[in-house]
């Protein structure tokens, strides 16, 4: 299978539901309303999909549950080829944004991580990542905690949530923080706010990634200057096609953007909850636009370019990635 890497995932959007669901019971919690019939993750729209996932993150209460919630979800990923990801950890959700807390919870995830990079084969980096409807100052409480805790396993900082509160400069602070930890930085932007949005973020946040930026597309001299500017685009096309941000895969602006020069990207962003894999999403791309190995390449080069790790990492990843194609 193609080695893959994945730079846009969020923790808990990992989880299995039927992982949640164990968890519940264990804890005795009722989470029924939360999932369908069949098992998966219930919810109508967008707005309602992060109820849903603040509720299923919510039986994850200590930092071993958070352990075994790593392991699921690098397991699900290592089947799917993936050799390298950046995952999303949320304070807010990880002790609730007291930075001693939090220490713990992340100690929990980066020794599960290290455990299945010897028997998975796959590496994981962490970024930090607040939650822009939390509002700007909890996000000052999660830049400290990132700045905190920068170091081997935790590279970045940034911003999730729903891009239709507030504006990326409410988070000027947090980002500057950031920075000044020496994290490096991305921002979800353009899933549902615009090419606006995009252009707020890279301008008043100094990001170098952007999280989906794919409305950047409606805006030909914001495509030109990310294409310039070298910005690569965290794109996670099941998920829009999903959460229904575009009608169907072919009107995806992904290959657009390729063609156009933007560094883009491939990740799944909340894999149950929205039916995918890296495996699917790299099958949906070949068959919608054609895509063969050499774009594939493109794709993984221009992921492990902008990966946060360090510099031995991303020259072992390149070995890897070689070795496996
Ligand atoms: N948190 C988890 N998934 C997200 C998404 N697709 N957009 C914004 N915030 C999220
Ligand atoms: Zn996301």
């Amino acid at each position: 299978m193609r080695p893959k890497i994945e730079l846009h995932l969020h923790l808990e959007g990992g989880a299995p539901p039927a992982f949640i669901r164990g968890i519940a019971r264990e804890k005795g919690v009722d989470l029924s309303s939360i999932f369908r019939h069949d098992g998966g993750y219930a919810y109508k729209d967008f707005g309602h999909f992060l109820k849903v996932y603040e509720a299923a993150t919510s039986v994850l209460t200590r930092p071993e549950d958070y352990g075994r919630l790593t392991r699921a979800v690098l397991e699900e990923s290592a089947a799917n080829g993936v050799v390298y990801s950046e995952a999303f950890l949320s304070p807010d959700f990880c002790g609730g944004g007291d930075v001693g807390a939090w220490r713990e919870y992340l100690s929990a995830i980066a020794e599960t991580a290290r455990k299945a990079e010897a028997d998975l084969g796959i590496t994981l980096r962490g970024i930090v990542t607040c939650i822009r409807h939390f509002g700007p100052e909890k996000a000052k409480t999660i830049a400290r905690c990132a700045a905190e805790t920068k170091g081997d396993f935790l590279n970045g900082f940034g911003i999730a949530g729903d891009e239709m509160v507030g504006k990326p400069r409410d988070f000027r602070w947090a980002f500057d923080c950031a920075r000044e930890a020496g994290l490096r930085l991305t921002a979800h932007a353009g899933e549902w706010g615009g090419a606006d949005s995009v252009r707020d973020a890279i301008r008043d946040l100094a990001v170098e990634r952007i999280g989906h930026g794919v409305q950047a597309i409606d805006d030909p001299a914001l495509v030109d200057d990310i294409a310039e500017a070298g910005i690569t685009l965290e794109c996670c096309p099941g998920s829009n096609v999903f959460l229904g941000v575009y009608p169907d895969w072919a009107s995806h602006p992904i290959e657009k953007l390729r063609e156009k020069g933007v560094k883009v990207t491939v990740s799944t962003d909340d894999p149950p909850f929205f039916h995918t894999t890296m495996r699917t999403e790299y099958d949906r791309l070949s068959a919608t636009f054609g895509w063969d190995e050499t774009v594939f390449e493109e794709i993984e080069a221009n992921a492990l370019a902008a990966a946060f790790c360090d510099e031995e990492t991303r020259a072992r990843i390149a070995k890897t990635l070689k070795k496996g194609t």
